[in-house]
């Protein structure tokens, strides 16, 4: 059975166009995709890798300490993963019942597979994209968005396709893993922007074709073993580098490189305080970890 390996290049779901034309130049997620046969890649840490532990939850104490620290800081960086999108309906990958549960990442999501079968991916795409569309903002989507109204934050970098931050009124949002409402046709780069991609699809269109020259259209979503977008990438890169303070919301920390930003931003000067239903793999260079539910913990941390 062939395995993909955690820290290999891949993400979500999509593709920035600028990021066909001009590739981020990290050498190790520009590596192409690691593959490995046998049971050793079976570990906590594949594409599903299922969190192994659930810990107690934020008491009121470590609350007031996160609270006093974002009022304190003056350049607040914000990571973000499918855990914050939960409350507003949306099913993570790698929590019980996660997506990864139903479809198998190697076949539904890898660049590979999408080149060999684009009808798999977008026969996916089209149930997410309806429960993207239908799902709202919720209280974490919206005290991060008044935090950026306060000023001090640097931005708000996803992991997530959802446009859920954009529609809680945040500005400064970097997209990671791309977005689910662009598209692009793998022959003539044209651009598709808006629902209007999925209302084809929904209508049967399975996989969509350019209207230009009908050559296949591929989501921007980052998939794995796709290049990561090379803007994006720099602009977390800055972001992290420039911030006294960084926020991870609702992410297991598993997909490279994004799990690496924490580490980037420790390294320069900024603490970290981490938000998150179950332990991660990064837990231990926190400076706070409040265990729970982010909708429900973020407001309180930002004070609103
Ligand atoms: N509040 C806070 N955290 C939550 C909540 C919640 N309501 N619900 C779930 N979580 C936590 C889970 O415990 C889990 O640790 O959010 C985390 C989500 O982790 P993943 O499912 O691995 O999602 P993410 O980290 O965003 O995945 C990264 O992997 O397959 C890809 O491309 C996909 O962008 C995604 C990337």
């Amino acid at each position: 059975m062939t395995e993909i390996y955690p820290d290999s290049p891949h993400v979500a779901l999509g593709a920035i166009p600028n990021f066909r034309r001009k590739v981020f130049r990290h050498e190790h997620h520009l590596l192409p995709m690691k593959m490995q046969s046998g049971p050793k890649a079976m570990t906590e840490n594949n594409l599903w890798g299922r969190q192994q532990h659930r810990s107690d939850m934020a008491d009121e104490k470590d609350i007031e300490i996160a609270r006093k620290m974002i009022e304190k800081s003056s350049k607040i960086a914000v990571l973000t993963g499918a855990g914050i999108s939960v409350d507003s309906g949306i099913p993570d990958f790698r929590s019980e019942g996660g997506l990864w549960e139903r479809y198998d990442p190697h076949e539904y999501a890898t660049y590979e597979s999408f080149l060999r079968n684009p009808t798999k991916f977008w026969e996916m795409g089209q149930e997410l994209a309806e429960v993207f569309l239908k799902a709202k903002p919720n209280e974490a989507h919206m005290a991060l968005a008044e935090l950026e109204r306060r000023s001090n934050l640097l931005g708000i970098i996803t992991q997530n396709i959802d446009n859920l931050h954009q529609t809680a009124g945040s500005k400064r949002v970097v997209e990671l893993h791309g977005s689910f409402l662009r598209a692009y046709c793998l022959e003539c780069n044209t651009e598709y922007v808006g629902e209007a991609i999925h209302q084809r699809v929904a209508n049967g269109e399975i996989p969509p074709k350019c209207d230009k020259c009908a050559g296949v259209l591929k989501s921007e979503a980052v998939l794995f073993g796709e290049p990561m977008p090379e803007t994006a990438m720099s602009e977390a890169i800055g972001i992290c580098r420039a911030a006294d303070l960084m926020i991870v919301i609702g992410s297991s920390l598993t997909i490279y490189p994004a799990a690496f930003l924490p580490q980037l931003a420790k390294n320069s000067g900024a603490r970290i305080i981490l938000v998150n239903l179950e332990g991660t793999n990064r837990d231990n260079i926190a400076d706070v970890v409040l265990r729970g539910r982010a909708s429900e913990i973020v407001p309180r941390i930002i004070g609103v």
